[in-house]
């Protein structure tokens, strides 16, 4: 083989497997921490909100995710998956948040990841009820 074939076939080469690489990169390098600076209300007196009345409800608005856990405790993510961006939802038959794109699961209580693809935990928001109403803050 002459030194001219042997770099054209070795170049060509190196570019075909460093490129699935740099496809990869770009898939698993998604940054989905959600919305920053939260701070809302949600009045549990109103229809639109009064499914978080309900344990094991769980109620998605301004980019995050409300889940009533009990009537004492409630708890907020944003609902981005850190994978790839789909929107998460509280399974109430698993007691799970799950992303349906790729099968990921996350913790109820803490958002840490459980399973499938996520690498990084749901951002978690604290909340606070004060009589009928909640407060969701960074
Ligand atoms: S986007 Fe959620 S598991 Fe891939």
């Amino acid at each position: 083989m002459e030194r001219k074939e042997f770099l054209k076939k070795t170049f060509a080469l190196c570019g075909l497997s460093l490129l699935p690489a740099a496809v990869m990169e770009s898939c698993s390098t998604a940054s989905n921490s959600g919305p920053t600076n939260v701070n809302f209300t949600l009045d549990l007196t109103t229809s639109a909100n009064a499914t978080l009345n309900t344990t094991g409800n769980s109620l998605a608005t301004n980019g995050v995710l409300v889940i009533c856990l009990s009537a004492s405790n409630y708890v907020a993510y944003a609902y981005a998956c850190t994978h790839q961006g789909c929107q998460v939802s509280y399974s109430k038959a698993y007691g799970k948040i799950l992303c349906p794109c790729h099968g990921g699961s996350f913790s109820a209580s803490t958002g840490a990841v459980l399973g499938g693809p996520p690498q990084t935990a749901l951002t978690k928001y604290t909340v606070t009820k004060n009589g009928n109403i909640l407060t969701i803050k960074s």
